[in-house]
């Protein structure tokens, strides 16, 4: 079902006025995750191009490149627009990034491990409360578990090693929980 069939008249299965809002929230803010993702990654690669950890780095780029793409193609399908504040985890995004990848390759995937638990959190949360048309289930359920995989390989390369662990993934969290409420609304 696309978001603009809210503006003819419902047919029984369309979503509520207030459904379709919640859908557009979600979405948005998932187009804007993977972008801050692919920022992120981009930002990290740019410091650590040439450790043995770029190769890890690649993959999970090329993945948040694949997911990026499909909320490129879904967001105009469901009349929803993307967040204003692009620009604004353009910069930030691969700031995070190469930020975290100067404090060494740990710091790198500690970053990952704190992005990557909450885009899970939020996609887990989606499929759950019926914010999504199902139709989206079977894709979004996929990018939920290839970030799942991004975390798992964080945690493979010591993120938990880095000092500071606890409140630098803390940190990042609520960096993260702050964009999504952000982007959500504007
Ligand atoms: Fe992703
Ligand atoms: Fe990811």
């Amino acid at each position: 079902m696309s978001v603009t069939t809210a503006n003819k008249r419902r047919l029984p299965g369309d979503f509520a006025p207030s459904q379709a809002k919640a859908q557009a929230a979600a979405l948005r803010v998932n187009h804007a995750g993977e972008y801050g993702a692919g920022r992120i990654y981009a930002g990290q690669l740019a410091v650590l191009k040439h450790h043995a950890c770029a190769e890890e780095l690649t993959h999970m780029a090329a993945q948040e490149q694949v997911h990026l793409a499909a909320f490129e193609r879904i967001l105009p399908a469901y009349g929803v627009r993307p967040t204003l504040l692009m620009p604004l985890w353009h910069v930030g995004g691969w700031l995070l990034g190469a930020c975290t990848a100067a404090m060494g390759a740990r710091a790198a995937m500690a970053c990952t491990v704190a992005v990557e638990s909450v885009i899970t959190e939020h996609y887990n949360e989606q499929l759950t409360n019926g914010a999504v048309d199902v139709a989206l289930h079977p894709e979004i359920t996929k990018f939920r578990d290839e970030e799942m995989e991004h975390h798992a390989i964080g945690l493979a390369h010591d993120a938990a090693l880095t000092p500071l662990y606890a409140p630098l993934t803390a940190s990042i969290r609520s960096i993260c929980r702050a964009a999504i409420a952000l982007c959500a609304r504007i």
